[in-house]
C-alpha cells in the first residue's frame, strides 16, 4: 500500500488523509474525522444513506475513494446549518416531521439540497426521478411533501435578500 497525504476541507475546516488513498471517503468521514451523521448502508452506490455534498454536488461517500476527493470541498450533515439557523431543507424536514427511524435521513436531505439547486421547483415526478435515495421506513409521502416545503422557504428567503 503506498500512501500520500490527501488535504480537502470538510464542513469548512481543512483536514488531511495520510493513510491508504483507495479508503472510501464514508470510513474517512465516520472512523477518522467522527462525523457520524453521514451512515454506511449498502456500501454499494445503492441506497444514499452515505450521501455527501462534493463541491457542492451529492455524491455517494462509500463509491468515492479519498484520492479523488483531493483539494475538495466536503459538506456533512453537520456542516449544513448556519450555526443555530437550520438549512430551510432542514426546517421543512422539521415542519413535516418526516424522519422516521432516522437513518437514511442525512442522506436524503443532502441529496434534496443538491436537487433544489438544480431543480428550484420541482414537480412529484422530478423529485420521485430524482432522489432516488433508498428508506427502508417508507416516509416518501412525507419526503416529497417536505421537499416543497423547502422550495417555498428557499424561494421567501431568495425574495428578502433581494428586497434587503
Ligand atoms: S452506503 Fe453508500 S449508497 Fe448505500
Ligand atoms: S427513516 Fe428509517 S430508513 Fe428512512
Amino acid at each position: 500500500m503506498t500512501t500520500s497525504a490527501i488535504p480537502f476541507e470538510v464542513n469548512g475546516q481543512p483536514v488531511t488523509f495520510e493513510q491508504d488513498p483507495e479508503t472510501p471517503l464514508l470510513w474517512v468521514l465516520r472512523d477518522h474525522l467522527q462525523f457520524t451523521g453521514t451512515k454506511f448502508g449498502c456500501g454499494a452506490g445503492h441506497c444514499g444513506a452515505c450521501t455527501v455534498h462534493v463541491n457542492g454536488r451529492a455524491q455517494r461517500a462509500c463509491m468515492t475513494p479519498v484520492a479523488s476527493i483531493k483539494g475538495a470541498s466536503i459538506v456533512t450533515i453537520e456542516g449544513l446549518a448556519e450555526g443555530e439557523t437550520l438549512h430551510p431543507v432542514q426546517q421543512a424536514w422539521l415542519e413535516q416531521d418526516v424522519p422516521q427511524c432516522g437513518y437514511c435521513q442525512a442522506g436524503q436531505i443532502l441529496a434534496t439540497v443538491d436537487l433544489l439547486k438544480r431543480i428550484p421547483q420541482p414537480s412529484d415526478e422530478q423529485i420521485d426521478a430524482q432522489l432516488t435515495n433508498l428508506c427502508r421506513c417508507g416516509t416518501y409521502v412525507r419526503i416529497r411533501k417536505a421537499v416543497h416545503r423547502a422550495a417555498q422557504l428557499m424561494q421567501e428567503k431568495e425574495s428578502r435578500y433581494e428586497s434587503d
